[in-house]
Formats: structure tokens, C-alpha cells, sequence
């Protein structure tokens, strides 16, 4: 890792990734502005007498996070290994964090931008819908009374990142009974080695000093765009900063961003409808569904 981290080119031999996976992983968080080294340290997990048997090299430290993460793009086949030495490495440094990123969660966070084998797949069907309209509605209704109640007196500022939550903030400001401001914010995906950074594409056009925000989310997933934007708006000092998502999968989380207020927590599937898309369609859908499973997953 260079001193700015950023990457450094390894025609001068200065580090090479063992993988083609590691590097493109680390232009993702690179771009999400999120510090790491590249195996740093080594965990011996077995000896005899003073010789290392056996240790596990997790594939980046992620220092903010105080985070290891270990990418594995073997088959799941072959991942049963890497299992039982992540397990071992939990028991026997039990306040050490550690993260084991499966071929299909690698794939998945690269085809979210448009890269690697999922990324070509056809559009695909609807598999089974999740949340139907009337169950997204009362969800909404309840979350929306409890900002009315945590607000009250207040004037919120509901910050919304576009697309995916154009459903979710139009129904969410209605069940709102105090007055709100809205604000909308967009920002670049990820796309490859010519992007270094998020770019926020469509900033603020209010204040939000000294005001009581309230970021609107579709989704967290990875954490990582989360992560970006609350950093962008406590720069602007806000009197509070909270987060609101319709949907929480856990399951899938990198970076760990407090989420106050959440719809639902979701299975790690690929959803859609009600603002969410796959390949720009199904954003109209009036419920939550599920795609058919991608035969290469
Ligand atoms: C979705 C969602 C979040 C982000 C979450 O946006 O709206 O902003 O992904 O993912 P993360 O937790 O892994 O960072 P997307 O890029 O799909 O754009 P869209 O809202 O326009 O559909």
C-alpha cells in the first residue's frame, strides 16, 4: 500500500496481489475513500515447539474499521478449509475481527457495478415476492410515526440518495406528520480503474448545518456507499444524523454503519421493485420480490 493509498504499480514490484480479485476489491474500496494495507499480518493458528505449523493470512486490513477481510474466489467447494481456519482464527483471537468474502458476495459486488460473470447475465424473472404493497405500506406508516415521534417539535431533513428510494421517499415523507425538507443526492457507481472516488453527481442545494437530518435509504448492502455519505454530511455539521433504510441486508455488511430506523432486514438475495432495479428495470414494481437465482452464481 502507498502512503495515500492508492495503488501502487506493481511494474515496479512494490506489491502484487496474489489475485486478479484482490486488486479489483481494492480499487473498490479505494473508491469508497476506505483505508487498507494488504496483508499486513499473519495469524499463526498451529505450532510445535517454536515452529509456525499452520496461520492464516487474511487478504487486506481495513484500519478504520479495525477490520480484516479474506477474499475467497475458490469454489465453494474448496472454501470448507478457509472456513475452519477463519473459525480457528475467531477462538484463538477472539478480539481480532474478521470477514470471509465468498466467490458469489465478490461476484455480486462487482456485477452492483456492472463487472465480472453475473454482470452479463439476461434479465431475470421474478422469483418470489418478499413484501407485498400492503405490507411495504404499514411498514412505512410505522416507521414514519416513529420519526413523527422522534422529531417532534423538529424539523427534519429528509436527505435522499437516488435512484432506489424514490418509492420509499414519497410514501415515508406522507406518513411524516411534521413539517419536512427534502433533499436529494446522487452519486457515481463504482466503474473500474478509471474511477478513483465517489463522485457526488448531484450535491445538496440546501444547508444542513446546525439541522436534524435524516438520510433516506433503499438499501444497505456492503455498507460502503453509507459509510461515503454520512462521512460527506457530518462534514457539513448537521445538528443530528440518522439513518433510515427500507432494507437491512445484514448479511452482507463490510463496513458497519449505524442504521436507526429499518423497514425490513432482507435475506442475501437480490431484490427488487418499488424502486429497486436490476439492470435499470423493475423499479416500477408495486412490491418487493426476489430475481430468479442466476444459474452461474
Ligand atoms: C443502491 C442503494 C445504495 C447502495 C447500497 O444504489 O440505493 O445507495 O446501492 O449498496 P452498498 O451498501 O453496497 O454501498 P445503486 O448503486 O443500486 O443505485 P440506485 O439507487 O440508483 O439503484
Amino acid at each position: 500500500m502507498t502512503d495515500d493509498n492508492r495503488l501502487p504499480d506493481e511494474a515496479d514490484g512494490s506489491l502484487a496481489f496474489a489475485h486478479p480479485s484482490e486488486r479489483e476489491f481494492a480499487q473498490i474500496l479505494d473508491f469508497y475513500g476506505l483505508k487498507w494495507e494488504y496483508e499486513p499480518r499473519s495469524f499463526p493458528l498451529k505450532w510445535e515447539g517454536d515452529r509456525v505449523l499452520e496461520m492464516l493470512t487474511p487478504d487486506f486490513y481495513l484500519a478504520d474499521l479495525d477490520l480484516y477481510v479474506e477474499l475467497t474466489t475458490l469454489k465453494q467447494s474448496l472454501v470448507t478449509e478457509k472456513n475452519r481456519k477463519i473459525r480457528h482464527m475467531g477462538e484463538m483471537y477472539p478480539d481480532v475481527n474478521v470477514k470471509l468474502l465468498y466467490r458469489r458476495d465478490y461476484h455480486r459486488l462487482l456485477a452492483k457495478y456492472g463487472f465480472g460473470p453475473l454482470a452479463q447475465a439476461e434479465v431475470r424473472g421474478i422469483d418470489r415476492v418478499l413484501f407485498t404493497a400492503p405490507q411495504i405500506e404499514r411498514r412505512v406508516a410505522q416507521l414514519g410515526r416513529q420519526i413523527s415521534r422522534d422529531y417532534k417539535k423538529r424539523e427534519p431533513v429528509l436527505v435522499g440518495v437516488l435512484r432506489g428510494m424514490l418509492c420509499f421517499m414519497a410514501d415515508l415523507m406522507r406518513d411524516i406528520s411534521l413539517p419536512v425538507e427534502v433533499e436529494f443526492m446522487a452519486t457515481s457507481s463504482y466503474r473500474g480503474e478509471d474511477q478513483s472516488s465517489v463522485r457526488i453527481t448531484k450535491d445538496l442545494d440546501a444547508g444542513i448545518t446546525g439541522r436534524d437530518v435524516v438520510l433516506v435509504e433503499d438499501i444497505v448492502d456492503s455498507g460502503m456507499t453509507l459509510n461515503y455519505l454520512v462521512g460527506y454530511l457530518r462534514s457539513k455539521d448537521p445538528a443530528s444524523l440518522e439513518v433510515c433504510a427500507l432494507l437491512d441486508k445484514r448479511a452482507r455488511r463490510i463496513v458497519d454503519v449505524p442504521v436507526k430506523y429499518v423497514g425490513f432486514e432482507i435475506p442475501d438475495e437480490f431484490v427488487v421493485g418499488y424502486g429497486l432495479d436490476y439492470l435499470e428495470k423493475y423499479r416500477n414494481l408495486p412490491f418487493i420480490g426476489t430475481l430468479k437465482p442466476d444459474p452461474n452464481g
